[in-house]
């Protein structure tokens, strides 16, 4: 019997009645009313899953965008965004080499965009500032999936106000499956034993309210907050029913950098990256994630013993210090992990996962540098201080052309004090090193966010396969989303 069959017989024996019970409190949002959450420990909440409609061999998907009252803490609502509910969206399941079709509305009163973070399409799709979309009106891109199975994500990219949006809650997940991943023995049961875990920190104002800050010392540090919400929850508690657990981590904060770990300080296996599957499992006992980068873990919970996820707060904010604001280093519990009394059974971990193609750094035709910065005094305080190459984000300038079918080498330095998450949108792509050094084993696969720390360097391999478009960008940019919305962003375009 196979992992999924066995799970089926364990949803329908003695667990069905745990799994219905988490899973009828589980959805996000729920319908358009608010969700009380009344005792400390919550039921964590697991988003839909949404795997669209077909129509005429396309999948469609249809999201709505739309304000909401969400209901985080006892007694006061909180008004929120998301995406066919009150706040962030359902995950979005596909497959690759189909073709997918979105029909994003907006019943938003603001402009808005959608962006699909990780994917390889044409700038047309892409969702970034150049695919606004009014209040009231939709917008329909459609384009092949072309990206091998992981955790992606959706969320605001609109011009100077990504930071708000996805604050409010304009993001969700993004489940692409493949055959080859399909085929190993591997947690793939939604909500069972396969849970993404969107990882948001929030600052609330009393009544209820997010207190979203533009004030200049949150966006040099970026917008944190002192509470933690995963999947829209505080304090969640997950009642496990398999000894194997995966686990698709999501940091989907504006600015906070997180090291997750268990309490009891156990180790686990990371088995992917943010674009796809590594080779083979990576056993540690932590793990790194910047604003916009994913990883799956898996954790084995055979000793039938209760335990928490952890994230430490971690980031290049040293010289927020200096500068009186909030305190820099923070644990958070993330997850209480309960095992179920009757769990299915363990099966060995496959030791090898996928193989990715080697491609020699020596193909590239050209090395591009990236200087990221932060200016400092009165250059910041009128707004010109975040910059890549010296230049703040203007959406009528090309910073970089780039030839369709070619291979290059991106060289990122950051000449600032602080740690910057660097994007690269449309492609998936390999660091060849660090100052030097290969990467440590969890950054060998594929990636389209990196961290790149104060003076560090970090070259980047990037290949350029389809799409060409003479007159659409794709961007560049820190995800830090108020260092995004404040200009360390560029423009790229691929070029026939
Ligand atoms: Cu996740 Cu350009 O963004
Ligand atoms: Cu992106
Ligand atoms: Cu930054």
């Amino acid at each position: 019997m196979n992992r999924r069959n066995l799970l089926g017989a364990v949803a329908l024996g003695g667990g069905a009645l745990a799994i219905g019970g988490i899973a009828s409190r589980g959805i996000v949002g729920g319908e358009d009313r608010p969700l009380s959450l009344g005792s400390s420990a919550n039921s964590l909440r697991i988003p839909k899953l949404y795997s669209g409609e077909k129509v005429d061999g396309v999948r469609t998907f249809d999201l709505n965008l739309r304000h909401g009252v969400s209901r985080f803490l006892d007694g006061v609502d909180t008004k929120t965004i998301g995406i066919n509910q009150p706040y962030l969206g359902p995950t979005l399941e596909m497959h690759a080499g189909e073709t997918v079709r979105m029909n994003v509305s907006s019943d938003l009163s603001e402009t808005a965009t959608v962006h699909w973070h990780g994917f390889h399409l044409p700038a047309a799709a892409d969702g970034g500032p150049h695919q606004p979309i009014a209040p009231s009106s939709t917008w329909s891109p459609s384009f092949e999936v072309k990206q091998r199975a992981s955790i992606f994500w959706y969320h605001s990219h609109a011009h100077r106000r990504s930071g708000p949006q996805v604050y409010q809650g304009l993001a969700g997940a993004i489940y692409v499956r493949d055959a080859e991943s399909e085929r190993l023995d591997l947690p793939n049961d939604y909500g069972v034993d396969d849970i993404p875990l969107i990882v948001q920190d929030r600052a609330f104002n009393r009544d209820g309210s997010f207190a979203y800050s533009t004030s200049m010392p949150d966006i040099m540090t970026g917008m944190t907050g002192e509470t933690l919400l995963v999947n829209g929850t505080i304090d969640p508690v997950f009642e496990a029913q398999t000894d194997l657990l995966r686990l698709r981590l999501l940091n989907g904060s504006n600015a906070r950098f997180y090291r997750f770990g268990f309490g009891d300080g156990r180790s686990f296996e990371q088995i992917a990256s943010d674009g796809g599957l590594l080779e083979q499992p990576y056993r540690t006992d932590k793990l790194v994630l910047a604003p916009g980068e994913r990883a799956q873990i898996i954790i084995d919970l055979s000793d039938g013993s209760p335990i928490a996820l952890m994230a430490d707060s971690i980031g290049g904010m040293g010289m927020m210090g200096m500068m009186g604001t909030r305190s820099d280093r923070q644990r958070f519990t993330v997850l209480n992990i309960s095992p179920a009394a009757q769990r299915r059974r363990a099966t060995p971990m496959p030791s090898r996962l996928i193989t990715l193609p080697r491609i020699d750094p020596a193909v590239a035709v050209k090395t591009r540098r990236f200087v990221l910065n932060m200016g400092m005094g009165m250059r910041m305080m009128r707004g010109g201080g975040f910059t890549i190459n010296g230049q703040s984000m203007d959406m009528q300038r090309i910073d970089e052309t780039v030839k369709v079918g070619t291979t290059e080498i991106w060289q990122v330095e950051n000449a600032s004090m602080m740690a910057h998450p660097f994007h690269i949108h449309d492609v998936q792509f390999r660091i060849i090193d660090r100052d030097g050094q290969m990467p440590g084993k969890g950054e060998q696969g594929l990636k389209d966010t990196v961290v790149v720390a104060p003076r560090e360097v970090v070259r980047l391999l990037l290949q350029f396969t389809d799409y060409p478009d003479p007159q659409l960008p794709y961007m560049y940019h820190c995800h830090i989303l108020e260092h995004e919305d404040a200009g360390m962003m560029g423009q790229f375009l691929v070029t026939s």
